[in-house]
């Protein structure tokens, strides 16, 4: 067998002890003589998973009682519509566009109502988060929304924004469990499971009870109602069963690990030695401005696009795989989420001090 250290945005690197227990438990869960991709959702030994996730995923996050936690399938996608559906009763909603996930959440929700851009940061290719402690929020808005972590730029918000007592959504794909989070301070927040978590096809949104109700926007699907799911326990339909139960093994690991407080500690040091080296490298630069830098998603450049692309070609030769920016900015892009060990950050820099010298 031989692993990579990879650095993927999103599917990305699980924690090797989750990959081994879930292929230990393929032919045989439990005593139960079969997988879970083959057990029926309505089965105890299902509820039993779905219910310990909840559970775990409660316990980690400190979720207060007056939140939902749903499983939900149609990725963080979905979620640019599903939000308006089910939020915008006054048809107002204020967007802090930051990166791409933002922008495509704000025209999203152009279709159900007025979207207003509050703040955006793409005067600076979304290199930084805009001051958000007086913004315009509108009187009437339904809800103000941030991406939290950008995945494609590296940013991430350090302080929630101002929103004048109005209702917060966050998408927190790629930060979610990075850090500890006080949920209170949201309406909903939510993300895809696939960076941080666990396999790709499932959102976990967890959404305060009072915003989940049967008064939605005229012609919202049965499906994309959170109230359909809330009260079915995100059993309503068939939900991505074997997902739910490797994000289960994720939250007994990260419980393991010491909880998300130990997290961000170790992402902290995780990127710190990235981010010193990129510093202090005169061929390698970060594209972000240090005070918004991400601590799971790192883009750097060289300034040629050439040397660029030999970069990556070179360190994908050497087991260090998946650094290719993102299609829409190129240069890099190192993704260092939970399950990344220090170890593959320390053989990166590694790498990237040798061919910064074989190519000075
Ligand atoms: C912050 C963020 N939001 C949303 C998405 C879209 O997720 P999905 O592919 O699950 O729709 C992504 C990435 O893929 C993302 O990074």
């Amino acid at each position: 067998m031989s692993r990579v250290y990879n650095f993927s945005a999103g599917p990305a690197v699980l924690p090797e002890e989750v990959l081994k227990e879930v292929a230990d438990e393929m032919m045989d869960y439990n005593g139960t003589g079969m997988s879970v991709m083959e057990m029926s959702h309505r089965s105890a030994a299902f509820q039993e998973i779905i219910d310990t996730a909840e559970k775990d995923l409660r316990e980690l996050m400190n979720i207060p009682d007056n939140y939902k936690v749903l499983f939900l399938q149609g990725g963080a996608s979905q979620q640019f519509a599903m939000i308006p559906m089910n939020l915008m009763k006054n048809r107002v909603a204020d967007y802090i566009v930051t990166g791409q996930w933002a922008k495509k959440a704000y025209q999203e929700a152009q279709k159900y109502g007025k979207a207003n851009k509050i703040a955006s940061s793409e005067d600076k290719t979304f290199s930084y988060i805009p001051d958000c402690s007086d913004l315009p929020i509108s009187p009437d808005a339904d809800y103000v929304y941030i991406c939290e972590n950008n995945t494609i730029y590296g940013t991430k918000f350090k302080k929630l924004p101002n929103t004048k007592g109005k209702t917060l959504v966050a998408d927190v794909s790629s930060c979610f469990l990075s850090e500890p989070v006080d949920v209170s301070k949201y309406g909903i927040i939510y993300g895809g499971v696939q960076k941080n978590i666990g396999p790709a096809g499932m959102v976990i949104a967890i959404v305060r009870e009072d915003l989940i109700t049967e008064d939605v926007l005229p012609g919202t699907p049965t499906m994309l109602t959170y109230k359909t799911h809330a009260d079915a326990g995100s059993l309503y339909n068939t939900p991505n069963a074997y997902c739910i139960y490797v994000c289960g093994k994720v939250f007994k690991w990260l419980k393991k690990m010491g909880g998300l407080e130990v997290m961000k500690q170790r992402n902290e040091e995780k990127a710190k030695i990235l981010y010193d080296y990129l510093d202090s490298s005169k061929l390698f630069k970060g594209t972000v401005v240090p005070e918004d830098r991400s601590l799971m998603n790192v883009p750097f450049v060289t300034g040629d696009k050439e040397m660029d692309a030999k970069f990556v070609k070179e360190a994908t030769e050497a087991g260090l795989v998946n650094l290719k920016g993102h299609r829409t900015v190129g240069g890099m892009r190192a993704s260092i989420y939970n399950a990344m060990p220090k170890a593959g950050v320390e053989a990166l820099v590694a790498f990237m001090k040798k061919f910064e010298e074989e190519n000075a």
